[in-house]
């Protein structure tokens, strides 16, 4: 377990991602999938209102309601940090205060949970106040509704500026950041995790998985059958294999999956304190599980960062 930023939360090193829920995977093999990560040890969920209004006929929050169900079937809500987001939703794309306070309600409606322990904003506003944006998040705070707040995909920059407001306010201030990082996306290394670092914050990076390439499955005339085959197969390249190679031999040395080398080498770099990542079905969680305890050495941290190095 490890402590998230400058909240009380504390996290299974592994958050499941539940974009797929109500997606490319159904409710009973969500339900499969959650229960697999519960009884593997994983304590932390990601989900968002938006998730999954990209699918035909889906208007946003199948995922959430999925995981409301599950939560009462498994009857173990306090066991679970449950994060979900606001401000991407057709029509509610914004983080003004009305929409901050309804989305909130609409969220802790399909989650049937009488709190958000993690209620981040789903990405950056800028054309309303961070004050007004804060200041709700705030009231979500002080009624109770939300645990704590935390940012997604801001830029080094507004992240700081919005940790300012909070300050001067005396407003809640956001423990996290929820940005794209992995193997083979290293962009968030820099200014941005300066940022979280000099903060106090913790990293929950998305695409832990590379939308899947970084389980190995993506390989030089392998034809995948995936939702996600057109993002995740454009990093099969030169580099891309050398990645897929470090990998490989890895997770030889410690008989485990490419998906939990991959996951763990997340887990330890600097500010980062549970990668998320999702699976369509209980045998693909079950190659992600192992990345819940699995401690890789030095020598192989460097030779997996020297590999993906651009
Ligand atoms: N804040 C944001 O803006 C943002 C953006 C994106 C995602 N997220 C969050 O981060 C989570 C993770 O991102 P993601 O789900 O898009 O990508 P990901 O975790 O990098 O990739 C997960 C996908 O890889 C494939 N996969 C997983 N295990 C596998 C296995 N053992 N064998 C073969 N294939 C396997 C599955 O897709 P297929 O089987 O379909 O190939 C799975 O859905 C999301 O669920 C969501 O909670 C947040």
């Amino acid at each position: 377990m490890t402590k998230l930023g400058t909240s009380d939360l504390e996290v299974s090193r592994l958050c499941l991602g539940g974009n797929v829920f109500g997606w490319t995977a159904d409710e009973e093999t969500s339900f499969a999938v959650l229960d697999g990560y519960a009884r593997a040890g994983g304590t932390f969920v990601d989900t968002a209102d938006s998730y999954s209004a990209w699918a035909e006929g889906h208007s946003g929050g199948e995922s959430e309601t999925i995981i409301g169900k599950w939560l009462r079937s498994c009857g173990n809500r306090d066991g679970m940090v449950v994060a979900t987001k606001v401000g991407m939703l057709t029509g509610m794309d914004d983080l003004k205060a009305a929409t901050i306070e309804r989305a909130a309600e609409d969220s802790l409606r399909r989650l049937g949970v009488d709190h958000i322990d993690l209620y981040y904003a789903h990405r950056d506003d800028p054309d309303t106040p961070q004050e007004e944006t804060l200041a709700a998040f705030d009231r979500l705070v002080r009624a109770g509704k939300v645990r704590h707040v935390a940012a997604s995909n801001y830029t080094a920059e507004r992240l700081t500026s919005a940790l300012a407001v909070s300050e001067r306010e005396g407003f809640a201030k956001f423990v996290a950041l929820q940005q794209a990082y992995n193997l083979v996306d290293r962009s968030y290394e820099g200014e941005l995790s300066r940022a979280v670092a000099d903060h106090g914050l913790s990293s929950a990076p998305y695409w832990g998985l590379a939308k899947g390439f970084l389980t190995g499955k993506y390989r030089p005339g392998v034809a995948v059958e995936s939702a996600r085959a057109v993002g995740a197969s454009k990093y099969l390249d030169e580099r891309g294999l050398r990645i897929l190679d470090a990998v490989d031999e890895v997770a030889g040395n410690h008989g485990t999956t490419q998906a939990a080398v991959a996951l763990a080498w997340l887990a330890e770099q600097p500010t980062v304190a549970a990668p998320i990542a999702s699976a369509r079905t209980a045998e693909q969680l079950a190659d992600l599980v192992p990345a819940l305890d699995l401690e890789l050495k030095a020598d192989e941290i460097a030779a997996l960062s020297a590999a993906s190095r651009v």
